[in-house]
Parts: structure tokens; C-alpha cells; sequence
């Protein structure tokens, strides 16, 4: 990974550590009290070429022209040969840059050369909680995306999770706004600085997969800017990102691709986006209407290339004078200005990035290692004690499931992907032996009646009866080894872009067996893998250990053995609050999910942890939560001062003490709430948070930083963000549930 980050604030020397094989712009400076604040900021559309632009423009034939604002391959848009414009080449995604495409359908172009680096999912990386390896892995998948000769990698996915049951929220990163824009606008940094554009998704309001295509999403005015577009907004602002992706579904009445508010208005002429609106796959549905309100690229789905709504459609438009030409060439010259910026034009200088390599394998190693949550850890079962141990069984089909591919949406093709059980096999001391079973079978039905519960929703149907054979094997597997780890949860083909999941039952008959080898062998922990909560009530009081995975990359099994084994003290943190049950999460709450032909999120800002703390309803394990091999203390919270203007920021100081016999991070986590407010406010809201290594025995000093400013909220009345005056409340803790100290501020 090169590095090229600009430090505008104070670092932490453990995280410079982390990145110092890199090239720095400019030297941060280190405190004696280490500090973590970085700030990451992008570089915007250049105008260098704009009249190089114009003049090109004034050569180009309308048809050239239209041929820039289509599919003209299911992943390119139309080159102008004579004119030396290239296409603009693009490539999922989320996971790492997806394996090639054929030309003119879905399936796969049968490269041999396009194996890439599989990433840890969006959830996660959120799971860090650490900036910073959002920038190792946008920088890191950037260098793979400019391999492939990719202009634009269709990422990241940042949509808020408003249900857990959503299909892709093993996608997106979190329930929460200010965590959400704090990892989206590292990873675009990194990635942009490789010469790739970042295709900033779904925008906006996508946050659910039932009835995508259609769902006309109602959004207050103030949740919709507190909540589902702060990180959207900061890709912008902070990021620049150069591309954006226009979603399926409709908002207050208008496909995104169409929605004059929010392309035109909102992206645009509030939020200054210079880059390129692309559509998400098939995502338009009138000529006129999409370009005018602001998409720039139509891409699609396989139909004749010229059937699209920006093929022969808009020439005919244009011919017949129903559309001005000049809205074409807007939508030329942005791109054309993206290209440049891209160096794709005029390639001299342009990055050449590297692809599948160990460099990157590393780096997908390093945010698994912090991703992984330990979410209960009785007797300190964990880590495992490998002297005199003899013999281990290892349970479960996710023990051995790999996720870079499955389901309905992209994925990547890898040579690796390491499972939880060869990571074992790779870190286990020699001499210990492994005793797999597959426990339980990935099976699904077709029959509507084996899944009772939300028939509304079409995830897919499990078969939740045991195999009596399998059961068996794991039984005895357990019964004649020292102890058992069950790997369960979910995969790539149960949580799936397209649909969502219809419960939050555990699948495949996942929680009879673990009840089953917990009686046979007590000495059992359980490790879940998965993208998106479930219920993992009985699990979680029956285990004495319960540790969270993600579909977590190329090196996932590696980390997590790691983890398992004490080679990494586990860091990782909720980005989302696991309910007790369902309809305890506010969406189900309020009964506004997944609606119909309109879909009104009536728990307004209330989402996520948002809703548990102000409502009271306690969550299984709540946002912000992890455990460590080591135990912390935080202590003596000082602000920088009492009162404050709001132009000033607020600066919360913090001991943190390692109190235990091992190293380990933590997550200060800083909440904000206020008290009689003269709007409805959540309980309290994440306004900071810092990562910080501490030494065992040792105390590091943490100062977090928060902009005055960030405590506002949207009037509607006035459409701008108002900073109220009067008191508030700090609250810091290392989760939503666990605050240890209060500071009270005013703002004057
Ligand atoms: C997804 C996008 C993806 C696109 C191209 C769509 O179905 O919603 O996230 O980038 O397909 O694969």
C-alpha cells in the first residue's frame, strides 16, 4: 500500500507504527499525551482541462456524445477512438474488485488473470472502529481496481441499517450516521488516490431489498438529514468522491435516478458534487426525467445496448427537441472532467496498482485481526488454553464455508480464502488434533409453509431440521475431544442482495445443535459468522464464550484464529445493536417495515441504538460493544472547557488504563446528549470515538475531538443545521450501554 494520507491533526504513535512502511505527504505531529485524530481529505475534480474538455466537446457528434452516458458493455460506457476518450471501465465493488464480466451478460468472462484480493465486508470493517484500516483497505482495493484497469470501483456501500433483517447489511457498515461517514471517508481517500474513482452507494434511503425497485421511500426531512445522509454528504464535502451510484428505488414519490431533490438540489447545488451520478444496474425508467434531475450514466442490464433510456432513446429526444442538447453535454463534460482527474484521458502519470498479492492479503489480515467481537467470555474460557490441551472439535458448516462468492450480487473471485478451520489448522500448535464435523447442512426449500414468520419478506427458506446423521458425527466428535468450537450463523447465499431475510431464527437447524453438544461436551464455545444480527438469545446464556466473525475476506479464518488463540487480543466493536428480539428494533417496533408500494420509516431519528436508549428497551449485546482479553479503565474525562461558541471544538480528554497482564485497544467511545431540547432528540448520539493501544499495565491519555458544530441538529423550519444553545451532557463509555463518566458543557 503507498500512502499518501494528509494529516491535518494529531496521531497516535501506535497507529503510525502501524503505517510507517508508507510515504507521507506531510509529517503528522505526535503529542506527549498520544492523541487519535486523523483527518482524511480528498482532492476534487480538477478543472485543469476544461477548455482541452470543450474543444473535444465541440468535435464530437451527438451519437459520440450519447455513447459517454450509456452501458455500452454491462461495465463500460462508450469510448470515442478518434478522439482518444477511452471508456470509462468500472467493477464491483464492496468485497474487492469483482472477477470480469462478460461483455453483454451476467456471466462470468472466464479470465484466468482476474483473481483478486477478498476483503472483510463492510460490517466488519465498521467492526474495527478504526479509520484507518478503512484507509489501508480503500487504498489497498484501489491498487487492485487500477490492476484491472478500472476507472470506477462501485463502492462503497454505505447505506444506514435500519433493519437487521436487511439482505445487505452484512454490506453496509452501520446503524449509526457519525460512525458511518467517519470509515466512508478514509476508504474513498485511499481508493481515489490510486487514479479510481469511488461509486459512492446506493443513494440514498436503500435500506431494504424488499420491493427495491419500486419501494417509495418516506422519510421526515429531519431524519433524512440526520440519519441516511451525513455519510453521503462527507463522501462529498470531505472525500470528493467522483462518483456516485443513483438507487433503484424511489424517494417521496421519484426514482432516486430521477429525483430532482435529491440529485440536483441536494448533491449538487448544496453539497458542491462536481463527479458523475451512475445509475444503479437498470435503475432508470424515463430518458427525459433521469438526465434532466441529474443521472449522468445509465447502466443496466442486459437489453440491446441501444434500447437503453440514454441509448437511441435520448438521441431521439434530442433530435425531437424534447431534450436540450446541452443537458447531454453537461453530462459529457462532467465525465469527461472525472476522466481527467482519473488520468484515463491522458494517462501519463496514471497509478499501475498491483493485484493479488501478499501485500494485500496483509492488509485484508489486518482489519479482520481488528474486526472480530467477543461478545461474552465467562471464566476467561478464551483465549484458548493450548498447554496440555489434546484434542479440539470443530463443528459447524461455516467452519469450512467460503464467502467471497454467493448469493445474488457480486462478489470475488480468490485464490484465497482461508476458513475458520484452516486458520486453525495453520495456527493450532502441533500435536493438538482436530476433530471435524460438519454438524449441520446448508439446505433450503422452496415450500413457503416451512417458513411461517414475515411471508412478506422472500429471503430464503432454511430447512431447519437436523441431519440425524451429521448430528451424530458432531456429537461424537465432541464427546471424544477436550472441547468443541461450533462455528454457526449465516453465509453469502442466506444473507443476500434482493431479498430480506424473513427472521432472525438461527438457520439450519443451528441452535439444536448447539444445545446438543453443549450437553454432551460443556467445554464448548460458540463462534458465530455472519453479516447481520440474529437471535442469539439461548446461544448467548447457554455458552460461557461467544465470539462475532464477519464474512471477513481472504485471511479471515487466519484472524480469527488468531483471535481464538490469543495471537490478537480481539478489539472489535458492534457497529449495530443486536436485539433481543425483532420486534424490538425500531422498524419492527413501529411496525413500518417493510411497507408495500410506499415504505414510511416512522421511527424517525429513532434508529438503531438510537431507539433502544430512549425507548429503554435493552438490547442482547448493544451498539459500540466488545470485549478484550484484558480489562480497561477509563478514567478522568475533562473537557477543555465549560462553555463553548459554536465555532470552537470541544476537547474531551481521556485515561485509559490496561489494567490486565496483556496489551490490547480500546474503543473510547464519546456520546452526546441534551437535556431539554426544543426538538425530540435520541437519548444520546456517537459524536467521537478513538482507537487506542494500550500497553499491559499502562495508562494512554486520548483526546477526543468534537467540532461544536457536530452537536447540531437539522430545523426544518429553517432547512439549515442550528447549533442549540444551553447545556449538554458528554457522555463516554465503550459502548452505547456503558457509559463510566458525564461532563456536563455549555454552549453559548
Ligand atoms: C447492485 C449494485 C451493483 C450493481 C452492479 C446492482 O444490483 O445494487 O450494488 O453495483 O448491481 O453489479
Amino acid at each position: 500500500m503507498k500512502h499518501k494520507l494528509i494529516y491535518t491533526s494529531v496521531v497516535a504513535a501506535s497507529l503510525l507504527a502501524m503505517s510507517c512502511k508508507e510515504e507521507k505527504t506531510s509529517e503528522p505531529v505526535v503529542a506527549e499525551s498520544a492523541k487519535v485524530e486523523t483527518t482524511y481529505k480528498g482532492k476534487p475534480v480538477t478543472h485543469e482541462f476544461d477548455a482541452k474538455i470543450d474543444s473535444l466537446m465541440a468535435q464530437m457528434t451527438l451519437e459520440e456524445k450519447v455513447g459517454m452516458l450509456h452501458g455500452s458493455t454491462m461495465f463500460a460506457t462508450a469510448a470515442v477512438e478518434r478522439l482518444g476518450v477511452p471508456e470509462l471501465t468500472m467493477a464491483d465493488g464492496p468485497l474487492g474488485v469483482r472477477e470480469e464480466i462478460s461483455k453483454d451478460n451476467w456471466s462470468a468472462a472466464g479470465w484466468d488473470n482476474d483473481f483478486a484480493t477478498y476483503y472483510p465486508a463492510g460490517g466488519g470493517v465498521a467492526a474495527t472502529w478504526n479509520p484507518e484500516l478503512s484507509y489501508v483497505f480503500g487504498n489497498s482495493v484501489g491498487e487492485e481496481a487500477i490492476a484491472r484497469d478500472k476507472d470506477v470501483l462501485l463502492s462503497p456501500a454505505i447505506n444506514i441499517i435500519r433493519t437487521p433483517l436487511g439482505g445487505r447489511t452484512y454490506e453496509y457498515f452501520t446503524e449509526d450516521p457519525f460512525l458511518n461517514k467517519k470509515m466512508t471517508v478514509p476508504f474513498i481517500v485511499g481508493l481515489q488516490e490510486n487514479d479510481v474513482a469511488a461509486c459512492v452507494k446506493h443513494y440514498a434511503a436503500n435500506n431494504q431489498e424488499t420491493n427495491r425497485d419500486f419501494v417509495d421511500v418516506q422519510i421526515d426531512e429531519r431524519t433524512l438529514r440526520e440519519i441516511y445522509l451525513p455519510a453521503f454528504k462527507a463522501a462529498v464535502e470531505e472525500a470528493h468522491a467522483y462518483s456516485f451510484m443513483g438507487a433503484y428505488n424511489k424517494f417521496r414519490g421519484d426514482y432516486l435516478c430521477e429525483n430532482d431533490y435529491m440529485l440536483n438540489k441536494v448533491l449538487r447545488d448544496e453539497w458542491g458534487f462536481e463527479g458523475i451520478v451512475i445509475s444503479d444496474w437498470a435503475a432508470v425508467h424515463d430518458t427525459k426525467k433521469a438526465l434532466e434531475n441529474g443521472t449522468d450514466i445509465e447502466m443496466g442490464t442486459p437489453k440491446p445496448f441501444n434500447e437503453f433510456y440514454f441509448a437511441d432513446a435520448l438521441i431521439e429526444a434530442v433530435k425531437s427537441g424534447k431534450v436540450a442538447e446541452a443537458q447531454v453535454d453537461k453530462s459529457v463534460r462532467r465525465i469527461m472532467q472525472v476522466m481527467y482527474t482519473l488520468k484515463s484521458i491522458d494517462d501519463k502519470g496514471r497509478a499501475t496498482g498491483s493485484i493479488n498479492t501478499e501485500a494485500h492479503f496483509e492488509d485484508a489480515y489486518k482489519i479482520a485481526s481488528e474486526s472480530v467481537v467477543l461478545l461474552k467470555n465467562e471464566a476467561k474460557m478464551l483465549p484458548i488454553k493450548t498447554e496440555g490441551l489434546k484434542s479440539i472439535a470443530v463443528i459447524g458448516n461455516n467452519a469450512t464455508k467460503k464467502n467471497a462468492l454467493g448469493g445474488f450480487g457480486a462478489g470475488v473471485k480468490t485464490k484465497r480464502e482461508v476458513t475458520p478451520l484452516e486458520g486453525l489448522k495453520n495456527r493450532l500448535p502441533e500435536g493438538i488434533e482436530i476433530n471435524y464435523a460438519e454438524g449441520y447442512l446448508e439446505r433450503y426449500s422452496k415450500n413457503e409453509n416451512d417458513q411461517k414468520q414475515e411471508v412478506t419478506l422472500k429471503g430464503p427458506i432454511t430447512v431447519d431440521e437436523l441431519d440425524p446423521a451429521k448430528l451424530e458425527e458432531a456429537l461424537t466428535a465432541a464427546k471424544n475431544s477436550d472441547m468443541a468450537i461450533i462455528f454457526a450463523g449465516s453465509n453469502r447465499d442466506y444473507e443476500t442482495e434482493a431479498s430480506d431475510r424473513r427472521n432472525l431464527n438461527l438457520p439450519f437447524g443451528q441452535e439444536e445443535l448447539i444445545k446438543k453438544v453443549m450437553e454432551v461436551n460443556p467445554n464448548t464455545i460458540v463462534v458465530m459468522i455472519a453479516g447481520a444480527p440474529f437471535d442469539i438469545k439461548n446461544v448467548s446464556e447457554s455458552t460461557k464464550a461467544l465470539v462475532w466473525s464477519w464474512f471477513n475476506g481472504s485471511e479471515g479464518g487466519n484472524a480469527l484464529a488468531d483471535v481464538l488463540l490469543g495471537n490478537i487480543n480481539p478489539s472489535g466493536k458492534l457497529p449495530w445493536t443486536m436485539p433481543v428480539a425483532l420486534k424490538d428494533s425500531p422498524a419492527h417496533a413501529t411496525n413500518s417495515f417493510p411497507g408495500d408500494d410506499v415504505v414510511k420509516y416512522e421511527e424517525g431519528i429513532l434508529v438503531g441504538y438510537r431507539w433502544f436508549d430512549t425507548k429503554n428497551v435493552a438490547p442482547l449485546y448493544p451498539f459500540g460493544y466488545g470485549l478484550s482479553y484484558t480489562d480497561f479503565s477509563i478514567s478522568g474525562v475533562k473537557t477543555n472547557a465549560e462553555a463553548y461558541t459554536e465555532n470552537e471544538t470541544i476537547s474531551v480528554e481521556v485515561a485509559v488504563n490496561n489494567t490486565g497482564v496483556i496489551d490490547g485497544k480500546e474503543v473510547v467511545q464519546v456520546y452526546v446528549s441534551k437535556p431539554e431540547s426544543k426538538v425530540v432528540r435520541a437519548a444520546q448520539e456517537l459524536k467521537g470515538f478513538a482507537k487506542v493501544d494500550v500497553k499491559a499495565g499502562a495508562s494512554q491519555t486520548v483526546t477526543v475531538q468534537i467540532p461544536v458544530k457536530e452537536l447540531a441538529f437539522y430545523n426544518v423550519e429553517t432547512k439549515s443545521w442550528e447549533v442549540e444553545k444551553g447545556t449538554y451532557q458528554i457522555r463516554v463509555g465503550n459502548s452505547s450501554r456503558n457509559i463510566v463518566a458525564e461532563q456536563t458543557i455549555t454552549v453559548n
